[in-house]
């Protein structure tokens, strides 16, 4: 077995996702952490008993010539420190959306095309194994052509300050959340989106200490698929009680419904409340549907481990940076279309 040397830039939510699945790999050396937040990454290199470099400047960390880096900032330093990384000689793991609009995504392709470096594109929702035995499902003919559907993803509004500031993330829930569904429904129906139509709105602009949400909060979108399906996606950050996925899919010779959260696979009722049932839960009290082993249910780790596997096999990921971009593609196309209230052709 190879041993890579991997870094991880930034130390937030995300962050600590990838840490703890680079931590499962027993090849894998964490060469160094780079975060402006020196106490966050602090607390976070503890937490996952991690004895390693730290630097608040990510070009110390480049210097490392390590074999990947995971770029776990905010949307807006996607492109800049992908292209940085890319130039330094190490692959790059992008984090979902691949960058705030396709014009930024153009610059990191024909950046990744000049390095002869790579991008990993991170939906870990295609490696999360309830998505990934639909696909299966789907693959071997179970229920016929798709020809309608629907995807979901709801929870009460991101964590950080940064999601809410249109500059920073480029868009809200759709951008955010809608963006993982699209990347599923694409590999589902394994053809493209042709036009897409969308609504969007903010609901609720009020977002207390994290200020004003300067994004929609909530978009409803339709995607008209090459094979004439059509599928409806509706994204929210205003729903509250943890984190609700799922999709529902209708095909010529029978259906699908999935739903790794918000399943009655343990059903809790609390009067005291418990530690913790499923991300953005604010509370724990009454009837909660906890998820066990939720980075696993997520696909985090063995998104993270095939990564590390097309690195050291030199072979093709199931989401390099070409998926992150068609699924932008969309996105932008969705956007448009809320814009002016029009059917949008997809240009990717
Ligand atoms: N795959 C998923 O399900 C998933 C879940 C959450 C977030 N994400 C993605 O991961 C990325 C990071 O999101 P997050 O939830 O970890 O955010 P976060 O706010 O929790 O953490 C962001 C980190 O970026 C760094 N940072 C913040 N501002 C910076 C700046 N101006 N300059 C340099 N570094 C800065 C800090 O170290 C901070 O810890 C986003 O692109 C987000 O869309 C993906």
């Amino acid at each position: 077995m190879k041993q890579l040397k991997v870094g991880v830039i930034g130390s937030g939510f995300i962050a600590d996702h990838h840490l703890l699945s680079y931590k499962q790999l027993p090849n894998v050396e964490i060469a160094g952490v780079a975060s402006i937040l020196k106490d966050q990454a602090i607390a976070l290199m503890k937490k996952h008993d991690i004895d390693t470099k730290l630097f608040q400047d990510y070009n110390d960390l480049l210097a490392l010539d390590c074999d990947a880096i995971s770029i776990c900032l905010p949307n807006f330093l996607h492109e800049q420190v992908a292209i940085d990384v890319l130039g330094a000689g190490s692959h790059a793991l992008v984090e979902k959306p691949l960058a705030r609009n396709v014009e930024e995504g153009q610059r990191m392709l024909d950046a990744e095309r000049e390095s002869g470096k790579r991008i990993f594109y991170c939906e870990n929702n295609m490696y999360a194994p309830t998505f990934a035995k639909v696909k299966e499902v789907i693959k071997e003919g179970a229920i016929g052509e798709i020809y309608m559907g629907r995807g979901r993803e709801h929870h009460s509004g991101p964590h950080s300050a940064w999601f809410y500031d249109k500059e920073k993330a480029g868009g809200g829930a759709l951008i955010d959340l809608g963006i993982h569904d699209i990347a599923c429904l694409v590999w589902y129906l394994d053809c493209d989106v042709t036009s897409v139509f969308c609504q969007a709105k903010t609901v609720r602009p009020d977002r207390g200490k994290f200020g004003t949400c300067q994004v929609e909060d909530n978009a409803i979108g339709i995607l008209y698929f090459e094979n004439d399906a059509q599928v409806v996606i509706e994204e929210s950050w205003t729903a509250p009680g943890g984190y609700d996925m799922r999709f529902e899919l209708y095909g010529t010779a029978g259906q699908i419904k999935v739903a790794p959260t918000f399943t009655n696979l343990i059903s809790v009722y609390s009067e005291t409340g418990y530690g913790y049932a499923v991300e953005k839960a604010s509370s724990t009290k009454g009837w909660t549907f906890p998820v066990p082993a939720e980075a696993w249910n997520f696909g985090y780790p063995q998104e993270i481990a095939h990564f590390m596997e097309c690195i050291e096999k030199d072979s093709k990921p199931l989401t390099g940076g070409a998926y992150g971009f068609k699924i932008l593609s969309i996105v932008d196309a969705l956007y448009e279309s809320a814009k002016t209230g029009r059917l949008t052709q997809v240009h990717a």
